[in-house]
């Protein structure tokens, strides 16, 4: 047993004193002053909060893409993970167009048996055919993932179409799984990838222009009006742009169930990094969406403040800077990604809890609990109750912590939060009733995490399809007369 002393419990809709007692991988008892049986480890939480461990719902572990492999695998991305305070991650299972899901599941399996801490998968949905209609019946009764994922980017890669959305959409809102998208028009970029070649800009800048925020919010729009007329929820991954976020606002407020995800990436650094002079230091930021103008962070705050984005996330996909280089010649080469795993919890503490963007009860909202509901994982995860999973951070609010990449967990040589100053640190993370991580010392090993299995028809999806259904087209009885 383990017992969690003198600290502040926090949940997403409460706050309170009390000791914590953990048992058998549970939180078994919440009370002002429980008595430790004989046996029982002590954690001291004097001045600490005592929160839900973070679920990162997007992350690429050892993702073979654009020619490389992602350097942190399962074991890496989930101990670093840890060490900044979350304790599961949903990371994205993706076929080969055309490749069996079945198949795709059975390597992430195989390569998600070193994760340090529990883990999930999503689906993606690459191509369409009868084969990937009926797999995703399998994927979703026999394995336990009720997300799929569909990227409106990559064209000649990953990207599907509209048919093909509007395809898998309804086949998600039939199975009771949620649609994800990556909500980005590739026909478009790929045009302006190849006028910003021929006009002779080669470098990582080219990236960023190639993918203005119009080219998100088109897709965004696109995206979220497919899945109203397909009576599904969606969810938009890695929303980066004011563009995505009022589409998403918007169609919120006409009482759809649509859901966005801003990356801490996006809420932190800005289109400035692509100007460096330093090919290198442009290059290790390329990722997709690219990082926007700082009016775009505005926007993704007061999305968090206001409710209209719920998540968020990290996109962890580190690339090193030797893999970075396969695009010194055409940015288009450069492989998409950036790290975040261990570092989202504390930035997102010190930017959004001390400036006072957040509560930190807020700060449970979107680093777990709203993303437990909406992977309908909750309150077994995303909350701290009699009977959850005991996935547990001890959190010191004055811990200080600067962020260098020598110092890292990540197997990448740089880190693009390099030199931030954190205030509020994990100093014991409990993952499956166990010390994963204390004091600076990670104590999880690979092969610690379980994979979670998550049931379809979450309640949001069963009340969205309820309204659906009442407010779908009838049709007309006529009396009298007979065709
Ligand atoms: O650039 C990114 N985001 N890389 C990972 C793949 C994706 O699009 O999420
Ligand atoms: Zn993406
Ligand atoms: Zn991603
Ligand atoms: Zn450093």
């Amino acid at each position: 047993m383990i017992l969690i002393r003198g600290g502040t419990v926090v949940n997403h809709d409460h706050s309170w004193r009390a000791d914590v007692l953990v048992d058998g991988g549970k939180t078994v008892a919440f009370g002002p002053a429980l008595d430790a049986p004989a046996g029982t480890e002590v954690i001291d939480a004097g001045g600490c909060y005592v929160m839900p461990g973070g679920i990162d719902p997007h992350t690429h572990l050892e993702l073979a893409f654009m020619g490389s492999v992602s350097a942190d695998d399962f074991e890496w991305g989930t101990k670093g993970a840890l060490a900044g305070g979350t304790t599961m991650v949903v990371d994205f299972c993706i076929p080969d167009p055309g490749q069996s899901m079945l198949a795709a599941y059975q390597d992430w399996r195989r390569k998600s048996e070193k994760a340090a801490c529990d883990y999930g998968f999503h689906m993606a949905v690459t191509s369409w055919s009868k084969q990937v209609f009926d797999e995703m019946e399998i994927v979703v009764k026999t394995y336990g993932i009720n997300t799929f994922k569909h990227f409106m980017a990559y064209k000649g890669a990953l990207m599907v179409n509209d048919d093909e959305l509007y395809n898998s959409f309804a086949r998600c809102a039939h199975l009771g799984a949620l649609p994800l998208v990556h909500a980005e028009n590739g026909d478009v970029v790929a045009r302006m990838q190849e006028s910003l070649l021929e006009s002779g800009m080669t470098g990582p800048e080219g990236h960023a222009h190639s993918r203005p925020p119009l080219v998100e919010g088109e897709a965004t729009n696109r995206a979220i009006m497919i899945a109203d007329m397909t009576g599904s929820p969606v969810y938009i991954v890695h929303t980066s742009c004011r563009e995505a976020h009022e589409a998403i606002a918007r169609a919120r407020a006409n009482g759809q169930r649509v859901f966005g995800e801003p990356l801490i990436q996006h809420l932190l650094l800005d289109a400035d990094e692509y100007q460096n002079k330093s090919w290198d230091h442009a290059a290790r930021r390329v990722m997709s969406p690219p990082f926007r103008d700082k009016r775009h962070q505005e926007s993704l705050w007061a999305g968090l403040q206001s409710g209209s984005l719920q998540v968020v996330a990290t996109d962890h996909c580190a690339f090193t800077t030797e893999q970075k280089r396969l695009g010194l010649e055409d940015f288009r080469k450069i492989p998409n990604g950036t790290g975040g795993l261990e570092d989202r919890m504390p930035l997102l503490w010190t930017a959004g809890v001390n400036s006072g963007r957040l509560t930190k009860e807020e700060f449970v909202a979107v680093t777990s609990a709203n993303i437990a509901r909406i992977l309908n994982i909750y309150p077994r995860k995303g909350r701290l109750a009699i009977g959850s999973d005991a996935d547990i951070v001890v959190w010191d609010p004055s811990a200080n912590k600067t962020i260098h990449a020598k110092n890292q967990i990540s197997r990448i040589d740089y880190n693009v939060f390099e030199g931030f100053a954190c205030v509020g640190a994990p100093v014991v993370t409990l993952s499956g009733g166990r010390i994963a991580f204390a004091k600076g010392e990670l104590r999880a090993e690979q092969g610690d995490g379980k994979y979670v299995e998550r049931p379809p028809f979450s309640p949001i999806h069963v009340a969205n399809s309820t309204w659906k259904q009442a407010t779908a087209p009838k049709a007309v009885s006529r009396a009298g007369i007979t065709p």
